[in-house]
C-alpha cells in the first residue's frame, strides 16, 4: 500500500449516513492536516451538494469535469479535482448522469478496474493522504468498481429496525470483492443517527459486538437537526457549526479512522 489511503463508504442500505459521514470525515481529516480528495460516487450527488450549492452542482453535473466524464473517458482523474472552500479539502464531484454507469461498464475492458485505473495517477502521486469515496446505496458492477480501487471499506450503519437487515449481504458482497479487488480490508462499521433512549441503538451495538473479525467504531453519531441544518447551506456540520453534538461526534471519528487506518496499514 502507498502513502495515500482509499477508503470507501459503503452500504447497500439506502440513508444510512454514508454521505453525510463521508463529507465530515474528510473535513475532520483536514481539520487533522491530511490532505483529503473526496470522489462522489452516486448519481443523488448528495457529497457534491455538500460543498456547493444546488444550482452550482446541477451545472457541474452538466458540464464536462465530473466523475461520470472521466469513467466514460476512462481518464486520470487527476484533472477533475475541483477545490472546496476549505483548506487541504478537494473533490471529484458525480453528476446525474451517474445513473447510467451500470450500462456504461458494460462495454469495457476489465470493467471492475476502471476506477482504479482512473485514480492510479493521484495515488501515485502521493498528492493527498486520505481519498475517501462516496457510493450509492447499490451493490453492482459501480460499487465493485469503488471497493477495487480502495484499501479500506468503511460500513456506516443506521441504528434502525432495518439498519442491520441487508449487512450480510453488504459483508457477501465484501467478500466476493476481496477475491478481486486489491486488498481491501474491512476498517470497520460507524453507527449513525443513534438515538441512545431507543431500544435498536442498544439492539444495533449488541449485534455487531458479536460479528467476529468486525471492528465497530468507539464513537459513534448521535441524530442531530444541525446535520440538516448544515445540508440545507451546502456545508459539512463540522463546517457549519463546529461545537454541535454531531461535529464533535465526527471530528472524533475521523481521528479514530486516521488512527486505525495507520495501524492496520503497518501490518
Ligand atoms: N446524525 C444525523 N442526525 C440527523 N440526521 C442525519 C444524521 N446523519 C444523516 N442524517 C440525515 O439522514 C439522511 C440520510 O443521510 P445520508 O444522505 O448521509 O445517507 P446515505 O447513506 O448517504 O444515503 P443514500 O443511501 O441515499 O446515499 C439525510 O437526510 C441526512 O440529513
Ligand atoms: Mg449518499
Amino acid at each position: 500500500m502507498g502513502k495515500t489511503k482509499v477508503i470507501a463508504f459503503a452500504n447497500n442500505k439506502g440513508g444510512s449516513g454514508k454521505s453525510t459521514t463521508c463529507s465530515n470525515v474528510g473535513y475532520g481529516m483536514a481539520m487533522e492536516g491530511k490532505r483529503v480528495l473526496l470522489v462522489d460516487g452516486d448519481m443523488q450527488m448528495n457529497l457534491t451538494l455538500s460543498f456547493f450549492p444546488e444550482d452550482r452542482a446541477l451545472e457541474i453535473a452538466k458540464g464536462k469535469k465530473n466523475l461520470y466524464e472521466a469513467l466514460r473517458a476512462e481518464a486520470d482523474l487527476t484533472d477533475y479535482v475541483m477545490p472546496t472552500s476549505y483548506t487541504g479539502l478537494d473533490i471529484v464531484p458525480s453528476s446525474t448522469l451517474m445513473s447510467s454507469i451500470e450500462y456504461e461498464l458494460f462495454s469495457k475492458w476489465e470493467r471492475e478496474q476502471i476506477l482504479s485505473r482512473c485514480l492510479e495517477g493521484l495515488v501515485t502521486s502521493e498528492k493527498y493522504d486520505y481519498i475517501l469515496i462516496d457510493s450509492p446505496p447499490t451493490l453492482g458492477g459501480w460499487v465493485m468498481n469503488i471497493m477495487c480501487a480502495s484499501d479500506f471499506l468503511l460500513i456506516p450503519l443506521e441504528a434502525s429496525p432495518w439498519g442491520l437487515f441487508g449487512l450480510a449481504n453488504m459483508f457477501n458482497f465484501y467478500g466476493q470483492a476481496k477475491r478481486i479487488a486489491k486488498d481491501i480490508d474491512l476498517l470497520g462499521v460507524v453507527i449513525t443517527k443513534a438515538d441512545e433512549r431507543k431500544n435498536y441503538f442498544k439492539e444495533t451495538s449488541k449485534t455487531l459486538s458479536e460479528l467476529e473479525n468486525v471492528y465497530v467504531f468507539r464513537n459513534y453519531i448521535r441524530v442531530d437537526s444541525a446535520v440538516e441544518w448544515a445540508q440545507d447551506n451546502s456545508m459539512p456540520v463540522l463546517a457549519y457549526k463546529k461545537n454541535s453534538r454531531s461535529a464533535k461526534e465526527y471530528y472524533a471519528l475521523a481521528k479514530e479512522i486516521i488512527e486505525n487506518a495507520d495501524r492496520k496499514k503497518q501490518h
